[in-house]
């Protein structure tokens, strides 16, 4: 992509409980793209926040004695700080409870309902407070939402309602030729499949639910939650509601989201878009759902692994990697506190951890000045291929690479052996291994942006600038070994 202005967007995550897994993954792949475009030169607006009208957050509050604003500003306060913990760099936090938020909902209502967008009509069916979406009796199995497994409350009122149908053939139009991208391919798919049965009207108000933005024009409904969320990706970054305001930065928009979330993302969401005329986002990328044991995690079962416990075990820069290595590219992953622990100890510990040790020891013994870098091609190549993943949202392969370069500069070592007396090469190994360190640490800065600011340190040079690959050797390191990276845990 060549544009200069990134806007990378979250979901807003429900205000209904603290921070998950799931969230911080999401969160911590848009910071890492987030800081790679910013490395590159970019003008980078990375947006998340939180999702607090609607009757599950009411129920929530309810459940804790506490009113909803209170309830909400406690999550607020917990997303944040454990989002300040693993050192995500976001430009806003919106919540949908901020009056500039309310106000320019309100105002994109009328719009719709000036621009005869909506009419009145009865809202029937199942409804999942969980998912805070109407569901299909096809989609329940035995009755029960099949995220959730909680019984759909049947709803039967007086609604709002969007004509979404209207967009059916531009929109499947729009996907078909890949105007907007939906990755990975298999996502796209799916959208395709489900236009095919023909997109209805949606229902943009609840009569029952008083924990919303009221409807303008009629008070005594709120604005469906969905809704709401929305058109924070907008408010997010300044806009008023205003139908002729296009906000800076809507030019170039990656949105990223789990899987759950694609469905409403591609119709309702881009419905709103095509009804205000505004562009659409570039790309959509779906990733899938860390499990455990094959299981959804889940506070019923029991086996959740928060955030928090990740940070307590690993520490915040090591928790980043291990996640974003972990998952699979757009499929399901499970994790377990075994395969967590041995990706700290076997990769991080073993792998990248003793390089740099080794590296710096013989480096604080021997290093005087660079010799010719002999490796050149080989780290073009290394390079090419991690900023090509990265490009395209495989976060897990171009750590692949990064572990590449690690696992053969390790081998290096082991074949020079350059502490021996009978190493003859021994300048020109040394220079040529903190060159590679220096490109390790270079590439590793979105995933851990103060280990890899650690390993610079000790080379004692400054961080990564993009000239510098084609004078490599000009490089000059003043090498400090200072405490290992990672310390081992059992
Ligand atoms: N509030 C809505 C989104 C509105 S956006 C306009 C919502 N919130 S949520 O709290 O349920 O967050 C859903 C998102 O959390 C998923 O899309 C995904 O990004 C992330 N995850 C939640 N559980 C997950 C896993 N187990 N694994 C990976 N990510 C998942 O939906």
């Amino acid at each position: 992509m060549l544009e200069n202005k990134f806007l990378i967007t979250t979901p807003i995550y429900y205000a209904n409980g603290e921070p998950h897994l799931g969230h911080a993954y999401t969160t911590l792949i848009a910071d890492i793209l987030s800081r790679h475009y910013r490395f590159l030169g970019k003008d980078v607006f990375f947006l998340t926040g939180l999702d607090e009208h609607g009757a599950k957050i009411e129920q929530a509050a309810k459940e804790n004695h506490k009113n909803p604003q209170d309830f909400c500003d406690e999550k607020a306060e917990i997303f944040q700080k454990t989002w300040k913990d693993f050192d995500f760099q976001y430009n806003n936090f919106i919540r949908t409870t901020q009056k500039s938020h309310i106000k320019a909902t309100q105002k994109f209502l009328d719009f719709l309902n000036k621009e005869n967008l909506i009419y009145k009509n009865i809202y029937k069916g199942f409804y999942c407070i969980a998912c805070e979406q109407l569901k299909n009796e096809a989609d329940l199995i035995d009755g029960l939402c099949p995220d959730h497994k909680t019984k759909p409350i049947l709803i039967n009122e007086e609604s709002y309602f969007f004509k979404l149908s209207q967009f059916q053939e531009d929109l499947s139009q729009i996907i078909q030729n890949n105007t907007i991208g939906i990755f990975p391919k298999a996502k796209r798919n799916e959208i395709l499949e489900f236009y095919k049965l023909g997109l209805r009207d949606i229902s943009i108000s609840r009569k029952n639910v008083k924990w919303g933005i009221p409807l303008p024009f009629h008070k005594n409904f709120t604005v469906y939650v969905w809704i709401d969320a929305f058109l924070s990706y907008l408010t997010g970054i300044g806009w008023d509601g205003d139908a002729n305001n296009i906000p800076d930065f809507w030019d170039n928009v990656t949105q990223i989201m789990g899987k759950d979330i694609l469905r409403v993302h591609g119709t309702i969401w881009l419905g709103l878009l095509k009804a205000l005329n505004f562009s659409l986002p570039k790309r959509f990328f779906v990733h899938g759902y860390f499990t455990v044991n094959g299981q959804k995690m889940s506070k019923t079962i029991g086996n959740v692994i928060a955030p928090k416990d990740l940070i307590e075990n690993f520490g915040s820069e090591a928790s980043r990697f291990i996640m974003a290595h972990s998952m699979s590219y757009g499929l399901d992953t499970d994790i377990s506190w075994d395969r967590l622990r041995s990706e700290y100890n076997d990769i991080l510990v073993k792998n990248l951890g003793n390089l740099v040790s080794r590296s710096m020891k013989l480096a604080e013994d021997y290093y005087k000045e660079n010799a010719k870098f002999e490796f050149r091609n080989f780290i073009t190549e290394i390079y090419d291929n991690y900023n090509n993943n990265l490009e395209n949202l495989k976060f897990s392969e171009s750590i692949n690479e990064i572990l590449r370069m690690i696992n053969f500069a390790n081998r290096y070592i082991d074949q020079e052996k350059p502490w021996s007396e009978n190493c003859l090469n021994r300048k020109r190994v040394i220079s040529n291994l903190l060159i590679v360190l220096y490109c390790v640490a270079s590439m590793l800065a979105p995933f851990m942006p103060k280990k890899s600011k650690e390993i610079f340190e000790q080379l004692g040079v400054d961080k990564m600038n993009l000239n510098t690959l084609k004078e490599i050797e000009k490089l000059k390191f003043h090498p400090k070994k200072k405490q290992n990276l990672f310390p081992i845990i059992k």
